[in-house]
C-alpha cells in the first residue's frame, strides 16, 4: 500500500466522546481506555482538554506518560493559557500533540466570539505559531468549519498551514453536512488552498443527522487522511463518527476507497466496545453496526441456511475479525476451573488465581440456574464479581415485597468487617426501596444520575446487566451488577458504586433518608 492510502485514526473517546452527558470516566477508568486504544493500534489518542479542570489535565498528563506507540493528543482554544495547559499536559508525551481550535462559521464569529475574520485569522495564526513552540506537531480546527465561508476557511486554512500546522482538520460540529456536499467541500479544500500538500486533510464529523460515517467516509473518498471517531460513536448530542463503523468499512469496502486504516487491530474492536460501554455507561444497543450483539446474529432460516453452507453468502466481514465471540455455548455445568479460565483467556480477560476462584464459583452458582451459559454471560461475570477494588460491603441477602396495590417492602443485609448490618425501607418502586435500604446501612449519600439494564443474553433465564452512575458527594461513580434476578442485579450495581466510591474517598460519613427520585 503506498503512504497516501493510510487513514489515520485519531480517536477522541476520552476527549469529546467523554463530554456526551453523563459519560465521564474517572482517571483510571480513562487509562484502561487509553490501553485499549493502544493495543487497537489507533494513530492519535486525544486524551483530554487540559484546562478544562484539574481532573482533564492529570489523565491527559497521566495517559502521555504511560502510552508509549500512539500519539498523544490534547485539545485548546486559541489562547495561551490554553496551550500552556496542554503543552504541560503533554510533557512526558513521546509524540505530544497540541490541537488548537477556533470557530470560522459566520455564527459562531458574530454570536460566540465576537470577532471580526481578520481577528479570527490572527487568533489562529498566532495560536498555532505558539503551539509550535513546544512541538513539531501542531493541529488546528476551525470550529464549525462545514458552515463557513469557503473562501474564508480556506484563507484561514493557508494561513495557519503557513504558521506551522501539520494537520487541519475539519470539523462538522453540529453534524449538519450531509455526504455529498462534505465530500465535495474536502475535494474543494484540496484544489483551492495552495499549501494544503504540506498538512493532512483530517474530519471530525457529530451524528446529528445520523450521517457522522457516512460523511467521514466521503470524506476519505475525496481525499481526507485523517478520521476524529469515537468507540461505540460516543460524544456530544447525537455522537461522533463511530470508530468501529469507519475502521470496517474502510476494511471492507477496500476496493472502493483505496485506502485503509492499516494500524488497526480490528480483532481487538469488541473488547473496546464492551471497555467504553462499561464505563460510560451506554449501552450498545443490538442493532449496532459492527459491535452490537445482533450484528453477526442470522434468524431466518434461509440466512441460516445460507451461511451454513458458505458464510460469505450472508456476511461481508468475519465476526472474528471484530473479535466478536458470538453466543456459542461455550461452559457447560461439568465444565472446570481450566476450562473457564481458557475461555476468559480466549476473551481476552487474564485473572488472577484469586479473582479465577471467585468467577469459578459464580460460574457454576450460574450453571446451576442457567441451561447455556454464553460468552456474554462470562464477562458479566467477571465485570460484575472480579473486582479491581477490595469490597468494602457486600451482599448479604434481600426480601422484597411488592405488587399493584401495595407499597414495596425491603430487607436488605449487608455485610461489612464480617458483621451483618440489617436495614427495612420503603420506595417508590423495590429498588428504589432497596437502594434507600443501602444508603440508610453504609451511610453513604448518592444520587441516581443513570440507570439502566439490558439482558447479556437471550430467553427468558437470561442474565441481566444493571449500570448505574451515582454521584457520591460530587464524585460519580459507575457501578455494575449482574444477576438472574434484575433487583439482585440492582442491588449489586449500586453497591459496587458505593464500594468504588470507599475506596476512592476512603470516607463513610453518615447520612439517612434521602429520596432517589427515581420509581423503580
Ligand atoms: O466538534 C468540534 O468542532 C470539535 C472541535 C473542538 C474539533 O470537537
Ligand atoms: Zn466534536
Amino acid at each position: 500500500m503506498k503512504k497516501n492510502d493510510q487513514v489515520l485514526i485519531f480517536d477522541t473517546t476520552l476527549r469529546d466522546g467523554e463530554q456526551a452527558p453523563g459519560a465521564s470516566m474517572n482517571e483510571r477508568e480513562k487509562m484502561e481506555v487509553a490501553q485499549a486504544l493502544e493495543r487497537m493500534g489507533v494513530n492519535i489518542i486525544e486524551a483530554g482538554f487540559p484546562v478544562i479542570s484539574k481532573g482533564d489535565f492529570d489523565s491527559v498528563h497521566m495517559v502521555a506518560k504511560r502510552i508509549k506507540n500512539c500519539s498523544i493528543a490534547g485539545l485548546a482554544r486559541s489562547v495561551k493559557k490554553d496551550i500552556d495547559a496542554a503543552a504541560s499536559a503533554l510533557k512526558p508525551a513521546r509524540r505530544p500533540r497540541i490541537h488548537v481550535f477556533l470557530a470560522t462559521s459566520k455564527i459562531h464569529m458574530e454570536h460566540k466570539l465576537r470577532k471580526s475574520p481578520e481577528e479570527i485569522v490572527r487568533i489562529a495564526v498566532d495560536a498555532v505559531k505558539y503551539a509550535r513552540k513546544f512541538t513539531d506537531d501542531v493541529e488546528f480546527s476551525p470550529e464549525d468549519a462545514s458552515r463557513s465561508d469557503k473562501t474564508f476557511l480556506y484563507q484561514v486554512l493557508e494561513s495557519v498551514i503557513k504558521a506551522g500546522a501539520r494537520t487541519v482538520n475539519i470539523p462538522d460540529t453540529v453534524g449538519y453536512a450531509v455526504p455529498e456536499q462534505y465530500g465535495r467541500l474536502i475535494a474543494d479544500i484540496r484544489s483551492n488552498v495552495p499549501n494544503i500538500h504540506k498538512a493532512v486533510i483530517s474530519v471530525h464529523c457529530h451524528d446529528d443527522l445520523g450521517m457522522a460515517v457516512a460523511n467521514s467516509l466521503s470524506a476519505v473518498k475525496n481525499g481526507a487522511r485523517q478520521v476524529e471517531c469515537t468507540v461505540n460513536g460516543v460524544g456530544e448530542r447525537a455522537g461522533n463518527c463511530s470508530m468501529e463503523e469507519i475502521v470496517m468499512a474502510l476494511r471492507t469496502r477496500q476496493d472502493y476507497f483505496g485506502c485503509s486504516a492499516a494500524t488497526i487491530k480490528t480483532q481487538e474492536i469488541c473488547r473496546a466496545s464492551r471497555l467504553v460501554s462499561k464505563y460510560t455507561g451506554f449501552v450498545v444497543p443490538p442493532n449496532k453496526a459492527i459491535v452490537g450483539g445482533n450484528a453477526f446474529r442470522h434468524e431466518s432460516g434461509i440466512h441460516q441456511d445460507g451461511i451454513l453452507k458458505e458464510p460469505s453468502t450472508y456476511e461481508i466481514m468475519r465476526p472474528e475479525d471484530v473479535g466478536f465471540t458470538g453466543l456459542g455455548l461455550v461452559l457447560g455445568k461439568h465444565s472446570g476451573r481450566h476450562a473457564l479460565k481458557a475461555r476468559l483467556k480466549h476473551l481476552g480477560v487474564e485473572l488472577t488465581e484469586e479473582q479465577l476462584v471467585k468467577a469459578f464459583e459464580r460460574f457454576k452458582d450460574l450453571s446451576d440456574k442457567k441451561k447455556e451459559v454464553f460468552d456474554e454471560d462470562l464477562i458479566a461475570i467477571v465485570e460484575d464479581e472480579v473486582r479491581e477494588v477490595k469490597d468494602v460491603w457486600s451482599l448479604d441477602g434481600f426480601e422484597v415485597t411488592s405488587g399493584t396495590d401495595i407499597e414495596p417492602q425491603v430487607e436488605v443485609r449487608l455485610k461489612t468487617g464480617g458483621k451483618v448490618q440489617k436495614k427495612r425501607s420503603t420506595g417508590d418502586g423495590p429498588i428504589d426501596a432497596c437502594y434507600r435500604a443501602i444508603e440508610a446501612i453504609t451511610g453513604l449519600k448518592g444520587r441516581l444520575l443513570n440507570y439502566g439494564i439490558q439482558s447479556v443474553t437471550h430467553g427468558k433465564d437470561a442474565m441481566g446487566e444493571v449500570r448505574v452512575r451515582v454521584n457520591f458527594n460530587g464524585e460519580k461513580v459507575m457501578g455494575i451488577g449482574a444477576s438472574t434476578d434484575i433487583i439482585e442485579a440492582s442491588v449489586k450495581a449500586y453497591l459496587n458504586a458505593v464500594n468504588k466510591a470507599c475506596a476512592q474517598s476512603k470516607s463513610m460519613g453518615k447520612a439517612k433518608g434521602v429520596n432517589l427520585g427515581l420509581q423503580l
